[in-house]
């Protein structure tokens, strides 16, 4: 078991099910992870926008301990890199919200919230969940250059969100397991915004880039079926 600061997690455990006629599996989490085309001009035209920001703007305090966090705000700036990565959030999203749907997909509005996380040797992102979202995820500008003695430097690290999980039901138990996945430049990654996740210290040498979204969307029921508070 690893201590994180202000969590206990466990390193991940490979999971290796034999799925047969009579067993099968419930409550999956879908993980959005790809590495996007033509992410190297884009990352460059972001590395030089984001650092001029970040000279003329103190930043927000969020999950981020240490580090420079923007305002959520950064799909409003005026960049054609950021379009880019607008455009490869949406299609992420028709894909995640195609297979949740049993492929209904949605076609209604939404709102698209970004911002930006600058992360420097030591700092971190606490575990959170991102309340009020539907879909959350990440895209890495530039991931630095983690020391080789820290292996999980930088590394975002998911909790097993079933409770009780972690109890010992065996020898070996494969459930309650944190999962960690060490960011490449380029990967973009969406998850369920109930998801609880962290990010653990860099320790390396630059700095890490990141920008993170949230997906919300309208409940058109919700208005008509709340009951008027008096
Ligand atoms: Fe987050």
């Amino acid at each position: 078991m690893e201590t994180n600061n202000n969590s206990v997690v466990k390193t991940s455990t490979p999971m290796e099910l034999e799925v047969g006629e009579d067993i099968s599996l419930w409550w999956p989490t879908p993980i959005y992870d790809r590495v996007l085309e033509g992410w190297k001009d884009v990352n460059l035209e972001l590395i030089s926008i984001i650092m001029e920001k970040k000279e003329n703007d103190a930043g927000i305090q969020r999950s981020n301990i240490g580090g420079w966090h923007s305002d959520e705000q950064f799909f409003a700036w005026k960049n054609p890199a950021v379009e880019q990565v607008r455009r490869w959030v949406k299609a992420a999203f028709k894909e995640v919200t195609l297979l949740t749907t049993n492929g209904s997909g949605f076609s209604g509005q939404g709102n698209l919230l970004g911002w930006v996380n600058v992360s420097e040797m030591g700092d971190y992102n606490n575990v959170h969940i991102h309340p009020n979202c539907v879909w959350s995820g990440v895209y890495y500008v530039e991931v630095g250059t983690p020391s080789d003695k820290r292996p999980f430097s930088g590394q975002i690290y998911f909790l097993d969100p079933r409770s009780g999980s972690g109890y010992q039901i065996a020898p070996f138990n494969v459930f309650g397991n944190c999962k960690s996945i060490k960011p490449q430049n380029g990967q973009m990654l969406m998850f369920p915004s109930w998801l609880q996740h962290g990010v653990r210290p860099y320790d390396g040498e630059g700095e890490r880039i990141s920008i993170a979204f949230n997906i919300l969307l309208p409940n058109p029921g919700m208005a008509a079926s709340m009951p008027v508070v008096t």
